[in-house]
């Protein structure tokens, strides 16, 4: 049978291949405004995301996409950041983290806070959310019984779909394989008007946690101090120098004795002058 060439073509992606000075265009723009650092063996893998984006905008090839950003307006800029982004992310992930957080972080914030009351933990790069909630599922069970003390999570991401799936606290239930099953009783709730075998976090716990956009490279928007901050798998993304003025941003906004959790590659100069590497990937911020 022939083709019919009558018929429109806006949905099908004809170009689906993307060319050096396409990836070198995408490759600058990320990096200017998310500090994403796209290196050349991430070809096929931006390829990928920008042909399922351009897909969706129902454009015929990356070219076309390419010229949308050249020319738009910001907007696009978002989906582009949002379908670079890589999200990869679990509940209790690294779980030392949170084993740490409940029997050191925590109580030592806790003796040091008497007077104000006052605790606050930071999930920069929180993705879809499996991170500040299981901050918050620990940090609850420590602080159950502890009445009276002003306990809030800021959880941040750049991309801002993510972020929306995160804000929902819906989860299929093969993603809570990192959650005991007296935990999973205790912190959600079916979800009615959901699929089956979906989980929503009770509101209990999404009310200690309030999720807001934030480009790290950006101004932020709040003072701390905070207790913790847990900046994990999102500083491999970033060039050595984005790196260290991102700690030095981080360490500004921490409490002196406060902790920062990094992700299983991620690591810190021992030289750093404001951070002491006191357990595997958990840093404290020395006074001075
Ligand atoms: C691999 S996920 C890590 C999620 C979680 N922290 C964990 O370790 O499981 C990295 C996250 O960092 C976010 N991210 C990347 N660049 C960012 C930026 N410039 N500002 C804020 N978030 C960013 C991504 O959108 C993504 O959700």
């Amino acid at each position: 049978m022939l083709p019919n060439f009558d018929k429109p073509i806006a949905n099908v992606l004809l170009d689906v291949q993307i060319t050096p000075q396409e990836f070198e265009f995408v490759r600058t723009v990320v990096e200017k405004n998310a500090g994403i650092v796209l290196s050349s063996n991430k070809m096929q893998l931006v390829q990928g995301r920008l042909v399922r984006r351009a897909r969706e905008l129902g454009l015929s090839s990356i070219g076309e996409y390419c010229d949308i950003i050249r020319n738009g307006g910001p907007e696009e800029l978002v989906g582009l950041i949002n379908a670079i982004t890589t999200n990869v992310t679990s509940f209790f992930r690294e779980n030392h983290h949170f084993d740490a957080l409940m029997s050191v972080m925590l109580p030592e914030a806790m003796g040091r806070n008497q007077r104000t009351r006052r605790l606050r933990i930071w999930s920069a790069g929180c993705s879809s959310g499996e991170e500040p909630y299981s901050i918050a599922i620990s940090s609850a069970e420590v602080l159950g019984n502890a009445r009276g003390w002003d306990f809030k999570i800021l959880a941040t991401d750049i991309d801002s779909e993510i972020l929306h799936i995160a804000e929902q606290g819906i989860y299929n239930s093969e993603r809570l394989t990192g959650i005991s099953e007296e935990r999973r009783r205790r912190w959600f709730i079916g979800n009615d008007n959901n699929d089956e075998g979906d989980l929503q976090v009770i509101p209990e716990l999404k009310s200690l946690i309030t999720f807001r956009p934030l480009n790290l490279m950006n101004n932020w928007p709040m003072r701390g101090p905070f207790d913790v901050i847990f900046c994990r798998n999102v500083m491999i993304y970033f060039d050595q120098p984005t790196r260290d003025r991102l700690l030095m941003r981080y360490a500004g906004l921490l409490a002196d004795g406060g902790y920062l959790c990094l992700g299983h590659s991620e690591s810190i100069h021992s030289q750093h002058s404001h951070f002491k590497l006191v357990g595997r990937t958990i840093y404290r911020k020395v006074g001075g």
